[in-house]
């Protein structure tokens, strides 16, 4: 019998829904031309429903979507929303509650798409970043002392805890193995400066590397990696790094392979929920312009197969979109890429079909 696949699905704000739909269209043209079949839950969460009821995220909604066998999201952050109200409320709190520790951002150049790092191709730009998801500056560790006056103190404080750094490398270690590729693992770090927390995340690399003595082993400061990352994209493999620095060099990996239009990624638990979405925002400029592009959405929704084991039809999605990109879009831009959100979407939708 064929498998079917329980996926509560979070189109979310801006232009989340709009993504996402093509996201689906392309799920549902893999399930066909394969053997799986998927029951889809919307789950209305976001700003526009923040903004009529005051929920963010209820504790029966967590409990529900603890059931399901993946997520699909869309965007979170909503303009008429103090910032950090969804972002924390929602987005942050998910990945902790679910306990995705690890958020996957593979960074991929794919053929005749453009990157400001004209002279290299696909070959030179092909990494993966696995960014620590539950812990750092983002535990939400500080707070405010004389708060308003003269005299206020902000601290915000970073949490590394030997179990979360240690779950994560050992998880990039695993798949640098499985992606057998470079064979390479970096860790991303700021040695020389956070002497405490990133002592802790370098004695762990070290440890579990002794497991793995198939895998070479390199370091590099967060600074430095930004600057390789344009300068020498192929020196890199699997990069593993907390939670801030892995927000952000994910953004600059985006930028080299193309731009937000293409970014996807995945917040892993590997024994629980999983929930997949393109790395960019909402993007409240485009919304409902159908111009947006949904090609990282679909990507996250390849992602998503992968995870589930469904590597064929994960792979004709993936075949699709380099398809997509190399003969189709003009631009990955919204409102450049010669065709609207739906178009791409049918586009994809049609190559996976065959
Ligand atoms: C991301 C985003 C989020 C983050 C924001 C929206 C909280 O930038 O997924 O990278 O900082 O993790
Ligand atoms: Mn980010």
């Amino acid at each position: 019998m064929a498998k079917n696949y329980r996926i509560a699905v979070i189109p979310g704000d801006g232009t989340g829904p709009e993504v996402v739909r093509e996201a689906l269209k392309a799920l549902d043209a893999a399930a066909k031309r394969t053997d799986f079949t998927t029951e889809k839950v919307h789950f209305d969460l976001g700003g526009e429903r923040y903004l009529k009821t005051g929920d963010i995220l209820p504790e029966e909604t967590l409990a529900q979507l603890r059931t399901f066998d993946a997520i699909l999201l869309g965007a979170i952050g909503h303009p008429d929303v103090k910032p950090g109200i969804l972002e924390k409320g929602l987005l942050l709190e998910l990945r902790f509650k679910l306990d995705q520790y690890v958020n996957l951002r593979p960074v991929i150049l794919y053929p005749g798409v453009d990157t400001p790092l004209k002279d290299k191709g696909p070959e030179d730009i092909n990494f993966v970043v696995v960014r620590e998801n539950t812990e750092g500056l983002y535990a939400g560790a500080g707070g405010f002392l004389r708060k308003g006056t003269p005299h206020e103190v902000a601290v915000q404080e970073s949490v590394n805890t030997r179990m979360g750094a240690e779950r994560c490398i050992r998880f990039a270690f695993e798949y640098c193995r499985k992606r057998n590729y470079r064979k390479k693992l970096t860790l991303c770090g700021k040695t020389n400066v956070l002497t405490y927390a990133f002592d802790l995340w370098q004695r762990a690399f070290y440890d579990v590397a002794k497991e793995y003595p198939d895998i070479q082993t390199d370091y590099s400061h967060v600074d430095a990696i930004c600057m390789w990352m344009v300068k020498n994209p192929e020196w890199f493999d699997v990069i593993v790094t907390d939670n801030l620095f892995g927000d952000i060099i994910t953004d600059l990996g985006a930028m080299i392979q193309g731009g937000l239009g293409i970014a996807a990624g995945g917040n892993i638990n590997p024994g629980g929920v999983s929930m997949f979405e393109p790395i960019g925002g909402s993007a409240p400029k485009y919304t409902g312009m159908n111009i947006i592009n949904p090609v990282a959405a679909i990507g996250a929704a390849q992602m998503m197969l992968e995870h589930l084991g469904e590597t064929a039809a994960a792979a004709l999605i993936e075949k699709a979109i380099k398809k997509v990109v190399s003969s189709d879009l003009k631009s990955l831009s919204a409102g450049h890429m010669g065709y609207s959100t739906s178009e791409v979407g049918d586009l994809v939708a049609g190559y996976i079909a065959g």
